[in-house]
């Protein structure tokens, strides 16, 4: 069998556009270089704030309160994966009907500086704080009902994209995972908000717009190692990977 990286490539070679050479580029972020650094602190913060400024956090929120409630009834079990600050994991279980539901989550991330800042800024939350690699989760199979992963897919080759995808469904019964897509207007749109935000965050952003899978891609990824996902459209900017 083709190794999935070598389709990939050939996927790309036959369909990238005008635009796509133009957009394209694959460099490393300082998340990926220093993860333990402050550098990398800074941006998981921006990260938050710019999901609470633009709305994302309120938009993603809503829609998972809406798959708990179709899903599950009384316990619920939530993980985040890749979580940095699990800005959405905390805000998830904290608009949980706790009247309706019993939450139990976990928060995880690589790196051991997110996790500690995690614990210590968010101990009076009821969430259980993990360092752990998301693409071999020390979990059994079926743990969770629900698996979070937001804004990390892009960081990762196909190849790793594949295992994570593999990963996450192996431990949960239903994965949401919200990334950023490739657009023409992705990379100008973070650079027009560096007066506002750190030039770490701007810097990491338009890196992180210019290498995002585009839908089409997320497609035949999906489609070549045979997952059980699909690939929707959410937001101007990203895409929703779930579990079917
Ligand atoms: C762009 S940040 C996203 C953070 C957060 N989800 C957000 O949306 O603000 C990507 C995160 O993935 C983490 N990460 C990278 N590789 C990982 C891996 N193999 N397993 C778990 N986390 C990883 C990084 O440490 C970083 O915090």
């Amino acid at each position: 069998m083709i190794p999935f990286e070598e389709q990939f490539a050939a996927y790309r070679q036959q369909h990238f556009g005008f635009v796509d050479r133009l957009i394209y580029r694959e460099k490393a972020e300082i998340l990926d270089l220093f993860p333990e650094s402050e550098l990398a602190a800074e941006v998981v913060r921006d990260l938050e704030a710019l999901a609470n400024a633009s709305g994302l956090k309120r938009k993603l929120t809503d829609f998972i309160l809406k798959n708990i409630r179709a899903q599950v009834a009384g316990s619920v079990s939530v993980i985040e994966v890749c979580g940095g600050s699990c800005w959405l994991l905390r805000s998830v279980t904290s608009q949980v009907d706790h009247g309706k539901f019993h939450i139990h989550a976990v928060g995880s991330d690589l790196s051991q500086r997110h996790i500690e800042t995690n614990t210590t800024a968010f101990r009076h939350m009821n969430i259980e704080w993990l360092v752990a690699d998301a693409t071999n989760l020390l979990f059994s199979n079926l743990k969770f009902d629900i698996a979070l992963n937001c804004q990390a897919l892009h960081h990762f080759p196909v190849g790793i994209v594949i295992k994570l995808l593999r990963e996450l469904k192996r431990i949960s019964k239903k994965v949401i995972i919200f990334d950023l897509r490739r657009t023409f207007y992705g990379p100008a749109l973070v650079q027009s908000l560096s007066p506002f935000y750190s030039s770490s965050i701007i810097s990491d952003g338009v890196a992180s717009h210019r290498r995002a899978y585009s839908i089409q891609e997320m497609e035949f990824i999906i489609r070549i190692a045979d997952l059980p996902y699909k690939v929707t459209p959410f937001t101007p900017v990203g895409m929703l990977v779930e579990s079917i």
